[in-house]
């Protein structure tokens, strides 16, 4: 907790704002940088510079609408699922990541904006999810290589934002982290079942690897020298590792458990750097990235529509709970009168 610019902010701004007067901004700007720079938390009632919540908002809204548009392509095989067991295993890490959504969109909440707000630009396409969701899920195979690579990437990325500057945030992603780490390891689980099956359970592995190794390098986002948020985010400590230095992370620790598991990663160039102490991988296809992060991919159309539909659909459940909650407001404020 930031005290000292928490009692400057009041100070400055006692109704909560964070108008504050101008004599007064260079003292706030300093306390905060002192926060974050020794590695101290920013909380929502501490004075913090516009942009730096602004990007928090649109990094922690991004990452929301991520896992709701990230149980679509999962939820697509759960009536599909060869067992009880598997139905079950699905149906939790489904849930799960609705429940990784609504903590996000709570930690948004903290920095002012109201999730119904989020909704509307997400399924206007006002702001961004991630490309990874717009591949298709072709076999059950698919559920598991998303949980070993998706789920992997998402893990590598997602860890040291545990030590995210924002309070709210970081302390989300402690949960999130712990979650996926248990979805990593039912999707390597289920593979592991697969590929000690038959030869055409294998060739369903080895096809689902192939479709889904360069989706997962591109979720870490554009090459540093292409993104325009990383230095910013790095220096408010948001973020705390580049995208480059997170994906070589990410290709170092698949490497060894796709050969534990018996598949290859369909890149020619990938191969061991002793000197570097890293894998050399090939190139990302970018104008791919590209045409998914704008909406044509295989399958942004159809995520967007389910989830536009989704959320009309649920209209009468958000005109209900309002009315019951407006008639309890009523009652506590005739117990408060009588
Ligand atoms: N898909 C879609 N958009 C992407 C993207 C991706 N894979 N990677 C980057 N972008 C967007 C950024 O949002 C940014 O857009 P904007 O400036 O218009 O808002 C733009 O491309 C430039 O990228 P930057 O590198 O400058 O952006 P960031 O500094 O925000 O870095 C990030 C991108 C690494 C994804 C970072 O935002 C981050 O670490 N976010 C938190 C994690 C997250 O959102 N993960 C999404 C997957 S969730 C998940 O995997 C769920 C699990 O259940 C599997």
């Amino acid at each position: 907790m930031a005290d000292e610019t928490t009692r400057l902010a009041t100070a400055a701004a006692p109704d909560g704002t964070t108008d504050v007067p101008e004599h007064l901004r260079r003292e706030l700007e300093e306390a905060f940088e002192r926060t974050v720079g020794g590695e101290g938390r920013v909380e929502p009632r501490d004075w913090m510079p516009e942009g730096y919540r602004r990007t928090l908002i649109r990094q922690v809204a991004q990452h929301a609408h991520s896992e709701i548009i990230g149980m679509q392509p999962e939820g697509n095989w759960i009536l599909r699922a060869p067992s009880l067991r598997r139905k079950a295993i699905l149906l939790a890490k489904v849930q799960d990541e609705a429940g990784h959504g609504l903590y996000l969109y709570s930690a948004t909440e903290t920095l002012g904006v109201d999730r119904g707000e989020l909704t509307e630009k997400l399924i206007s396409s006002k702001q961004k999810y991630s490309s990874i969701f717009n591949y298709p899920t072709l076999t059950f195979a698919d559920i598991g290589v998303i949980g070993w690579l998706v789920d992997g990437a998402a893990i590598c990325n997602q860890v040291p934002l545990c030590r995210s500057s924002y309070g709210p945030y970081a302390r989300a992603m402690v949960r999130i982290c712990k979650e996926e780490s248990f979805h990593q390891r039912q999707g390597f689980e289920l593979l592991r079942t697969l590929m000690a099956g038959t030869e055409a359970q294998r060739a369903m592995v080895q096809d689902a690897v192939d479709r889904w190794w360069w989706p997962s390098l591109m979720m870490f986002g554009p090459a540093d020298g292409d993104s325009p948020n990383t230095q910013q985010s790095m220096a408010w400590r948001i973020k705390r590792h580049t995208n480059d230095e997170l994906r070589q992370r990410y290709v170092d620790m698949s490497v060894p458990q796709a050969e534990a598991l018996g598949v290859t990663f369909p890149d020619p160039e990938l191969r061991w750097n002793a000197e570097r102490g890293s894998y050399d991988f090939g190139a990302i296809d970018w104008d791919e990235f590209t045409a998914v992060v704008k909406g044509a991919g295989p399958c942004n159309a159809q995520r967007l529509a389910h989830r536009r539909a989704a959320h009309e659909n649920g209209q009468w459940v958000r005109d209900a709970a309002s009315a019951y909650a407006a008639k309890q407001e009523a009652r506590r404020r005739e117990g408060v009168a009588a």
